[in-house]
């Protein structure tokens, strides 16, 4: 089977920025794959250009089999999202939010999917408030629940976990280990690299714009290292560094 995803060189310049610096890497079906690196690596702009929100300066990518930067809104249709910083309109409520994206993404059973997460993520008394008042926490269920509200075969997650309470973050860790072992592929950054040791498949580790390892979590184990002292080595702040 092809990878999900497929970069080729990608690379983004913003000014005399290279956010991402020619990184080609490939995503199998069935992993949950996660993008580490310190802030300002560029893990936001790989997901912004995996997920045709910005186009590559050079290089391409392949989501699903389809050229991103050609057929952006085919691959925003098939995937689900959780962009870095978007909170859900203001102007309507849980519910309306949730009714807005069943009917963008024409799903028949839009109320009934709605009505499970609300039960899954524990914010049903939530429905009827506005979104710009609740708290950053229940507006990031919401944003969880209309990315994954359509079943999308490839869900990518600019960091999932950190505004969740641990009730909150062991119930989605488990959501999304079911989602990959149920055929899903599930694509985060993160920075929490506990949960990531905990449940990524695979790891690909961005520093100042350039892939330094990409592989599996197992590899990196079983060289009896935790995710968080390789990664340190990685990025050059290792105890030897
Ligand atoms: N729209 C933009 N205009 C100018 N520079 C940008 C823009 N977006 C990102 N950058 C720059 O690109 C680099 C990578 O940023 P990016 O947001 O991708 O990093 P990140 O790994 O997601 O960081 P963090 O862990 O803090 O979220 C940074 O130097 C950032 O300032
Ligand atoms: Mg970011």
């Amino acid at each position: 089977m092809p990878p999900v995803i497929q970069a080729e060189q990608l690379t983004r310049r913003f000014g005399d920025v290279t956010a991402v610096n020619q990184v080609s890497l490939d995503v199998q079906a069935g992993s949950l794959f996660g993008l580490l690196g310190p802030n300002g690596s560029g893990k936001t702009t790989m997901i912004r250009m995996l997920t045709g929100q910005i186009r590559p300066t050079s290089g391409s990518a392949r989501v699903l089999g389809m050229d991103v930067a050609a057929e952006p809104v085919a691959v925003r249709e098939k995937v689900g999202i959780i962009p870095e910083q978007e909170s859900p309109p203001s102007f309507l409520t849980a519910e309306e939010y949730l009714s807005f994206v069943a009917k963008v993404r024409r799903l028949d059973e839009g109320e009934e999917r709605a009505g499970w997460w609300f039960d899954f993520l524990e914010f049903e008394e939530k429905r009827d408030v506005l979104c710009k008042d609740l708290s950053r926490g229940t507006r990031q269920k919401l944003m969880f629940a209309q990315a994954f509200l359509h079943r999308p075969v490839l869900a990518l997650i600019d960091e999932p976990l950190i505004n969740f309470d641990p009730v909150m973050q062991q119930k989605v860790k488990e959501y999304l280990r079911e989602y990959v072992r149920d055929g899903g592929t599930i694509f985060i950054s993160t920075h929490i690299l506990e949960i990531a040791e905990e449940i990524c498949t695979d790891v690909a580790i961005l520093h100042l714009g350039n892939l330094v390892h990409a592989g599996p979590v197992a590899g990196i184990l079983a060289g009896k290292k935790h995710l968080t002292g390789f990664f340190l080595e990685a990025v050059g702040k290792g105890a030897d560094a």
